[in-house]
């Protein structure tokens, strides 16, 4: 019955539809639109069935999704249907990410396509170029407030230089990830313009209020995302006379997905930056787009089926094209982002992986992988098809986002554990070697995250300073370590632009008043491409993290059981300062892998024969795949150097 109803208003909409668009070729386009059209309008249907002017507004979704495949250039239709033959294409470990600002990176856009080869040099082949759109000078939260959805910010190009660094990224097989900023407009948008001059169109674009009454019931249960800077849910805005839902930066308007108009305008920006060559789409800030009065408004069931709705219309334009899903949300929630109820990924492809990140700098802190191991047991299986952002570092905070049971269960007392924790990444502990500053203090609660590059957290930029041969060989170890982590969990790795070369703390953001009030600046660095050269010279620190993490890259790439299938077995061992899993083959049983990983500063030994199957094979040789040699083993015991890792295979 319901079925009929769809197929009744298809039916509809095609008749209507203007007659510049049914003159086209649309084979493939109504192909597919038929077989998701009844997701699509059971979805449209549950979000925005109550409204008079529902049928107008499915004509419109049609529409947008129809015009876009019509401009979509024949390259990428290709692509989509090499890709839609090979769906699962995105999780062989051949993929290996690194994120970047293009200006930090590479002055620009053309910087960045002139050092592509730096890439590849690397083993990178994704890259996500951090927000490229136009945004407002000042108030632009890295990228993250737009103003205008369809212009390239001309401080780092234009549309054409990003059109010939996604062919040449084509040409190389590189993957290009742009960002949608999805739950946000910044306040000079046009949209917010015209609400600001009165418009209530657009003022019903966002959540605008004349008084108090609705945003103090919202404050009641919603949580602050930027308590230093911007405390509080909501602006007044005196053009406007309003307030504004404003839940990061005061400068940064919350979208208002209750409107549909919101939801097909965004759906046709997400198409048009597929149509101008992204393999795959950031989502910003996902877990809020749905607000509703007495939540924290975070992952709402609403949110959930926006994103399942932007899937499937994406899946009628630009079928190839994948979502990434930034959800720095509790491990139970973070995989609904992937989709729920369906074995197919039904929402985001990609989703980061904050609970391992986080996790991992809890055991860089504590030397050992208690918290990490228990951590882990909480992460839901995700669902095939289906894959995790592996990073270790980003352009964002670190937040402590454990559960407080699973920190019990490790042993300790949370709000304490946070504390350390904290304390040790800002330098405060007395063991301490970490350079991180905190960020988003919250005095109600005492919550802080932590900043810091990845080289300054694990006591690199301390060495220097010192001058200790012996700490710069721990702060070196500590990041490799972090990187064979990423690199073998099961995912795809992201690394962050400047760790490959151990990258310290930059300081000078605190000059800038647009940007001295927000820590993050300290790790958002400006590669210095003379110094860079350093990686072709051995003794160098820059030698000795890059050509690891090169030969890391190449052998993980050859390493097919790293490839995830959901083919990963955690192994809890006596040993606390150990991580131990193994990686297996689901189609050959005799390929396994199992990856050893010492968060301690001093050797540490882990009996084989308590560890399964790696116990019987008395007479086999094991390998490390990484540095090809046997590893130390005295009778059964192994010996895993500190801030060691094995990648151990058995070789007959
Ligand atoms: C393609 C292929 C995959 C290729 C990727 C990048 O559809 O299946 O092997 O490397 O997408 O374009
Ligand atoms: C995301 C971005 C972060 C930004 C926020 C608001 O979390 O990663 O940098 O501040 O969204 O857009």
């Amino acid at each position: 019955m319901y079925e009929q109803v769809s197929h009744s208003l298809l039916n509809d909409i095609l008749n209507n539809l203007k007659t510049e668009i049914s003159k086209q070729d649309l084979r493939h386009f109504y192909t597919r639109l038929g077989a998701n059209f009844y997701a699509i309008h059971s979805l449209f249907e549950r979000l925005y069935g109550h409204r008079d002017d529902f049928k107008t507004q499915a004509l419109r979704l049609v529409e947008t999704m129809a015009r876009q495949y019509i401009q979509r250039p024949d390259v990428y239709k290709e692509i989509d249907i090499e890709r839609e033959n090979n769906h699962n294409w995105f999780l062989s470990q051949k993929w290996v990410g690194m994120a970047l600002y293009s200006n930090g990176f590479a002055g620009d856009l053309n910087g960045v396509r002139e050092h592509l080869g730096y890439f590849q040099e690397l083993g990178v082949n994704l890259a996500h170029i951090m927000p490229i759109m136009r945004c407002p000078e000042g108030h632009s939260d890295g990228g993250y407030a737009v103003s205008n959805f369809r212009e390239v910010d001309s401080r780092i190009g234009s549309m054409e230089d990003l059109s010939k660094l996604a062919d040449e990224m084509r040409l190389r097989d590189i993957l290009l990830v742009l960002d949608v900023v999805v739950n946000h407009t910044s306040n000079e948008h046009e949209w917010a313009q015209k609400a600001r001059a009165g418009d209530p169109v657009y003022q019903n674009y966002y959540y605008t209020f004349e008084n108090r009454n609705v945003p103090d019931m919202f404050e009641q249960s919603m949580p602050e995302i930027f308590p230093e800077n911007s405390p509080g849910n909501f602006t007044w805005d005196e053009e406007m006379e309003r307030w504004v839902m404003t839940v990061f930066n005061n400068f940064q308007w919350d979208l208002n997905y209750s409107n549909p108009a919101v939801f097909i305008e965004m759906l046709d920006i997400i198409l048009y930056w597929a149509n101008k060559g992204a393999d795959i789409l950031r989502l910003d800030a996902v877990a809020f787009l749905w607000k509703k009065i007495g939540s924290t408004c975070q992952n709402e069931r609403e949110a959930h089926l926006i994103l399942q709705l932007l899937k499937d219309c994406c899946q009628v334009t630009a079928p190839g094209v994948l979502f990434i899903a930034e959800a720095i949300v509790a491990p139970f929630e973070v995989a609904k982002y992937f989709g729920e109820d369906a074995v197919i990924a039904k929402e985001c492809e990609i989703a980061y992986n904050a609970t391992f990140m986080a996790l991992l700098w809890d055991a860089m802190a504590t030397k050992n992988a208690k918290l990490l191991n228990q951590g882990i047991k909480s992460l839901p299986v995700k669902l095939e098809r289906a894959t995790w952002l592996n990073y270790a570092r980003c352009h964002d905070d670190i937040g402590l986002g454990f559960d407080d049971s699973d920190i019990q269960l490790a042993g300790y007392e949370p709000a304490q554990h946070r504390k350390f924790l904290l304390d040790y990444y800002t330098g405060k502990f007395s063991d301490s070697y970490a350079r991180g500053l905190p960020f988003g203090h919250n005095e109600k609660n005492g919550d802080a995250r932590i900043s810091g590059s990845l080289a300054s957290l694990v006591g690199l930029q301390h060495a220097l300073d010192e001058g200790n041969p012996q700490s710069t060989e721990a702060a070196v170890g500590s990041i490799l370590l972090l990187h064979s982590m990423i690199l073998s969990f099961g995912g795809i790795p992201l690394l962050y632009y400047g760790d490959e070369l151990g990258q310290l703390n930059d300081y000078s953001y605190q000059e800038d008043p647009n940007k001295a009030g927000d820590s993050r600046w300290v790790h958002r660095p400006t590669i210095n491409w003379d110094k860079a050269e350093n990686r072709n010279m051995p003794g160098t620190v820059e030698y000795k993290i890059f050509s690891a993490l090169k030969r890391m890259i190449s052998v993980r790439k050859e390493i097919d059981v790293f490839a995830d299938f959901n083919n990963r077995t955690l192994i809890e061992v006596e040993n606390p300062h150990l991580f131990v899993f193994e990686r297996y083959s689901l189609i050959k049983p005799s390929e396994q892998v199992l990856v050893i990983a010492n968060f301690d500063g001093k050797p540490q030994h882990l009996d084989l024969s308590t560890v399964g199957r790696w116990a019987t094979n008395k007479h086999a040789r094991l390998v490390d795949l990484y540095s090809g040699f046997t590893p130390d083993i005295f009778k059964k015991t192994l010996v895993v150097a500190g801030f060691g890792f094995y990648w151990l295979s058995e070789v007959a």
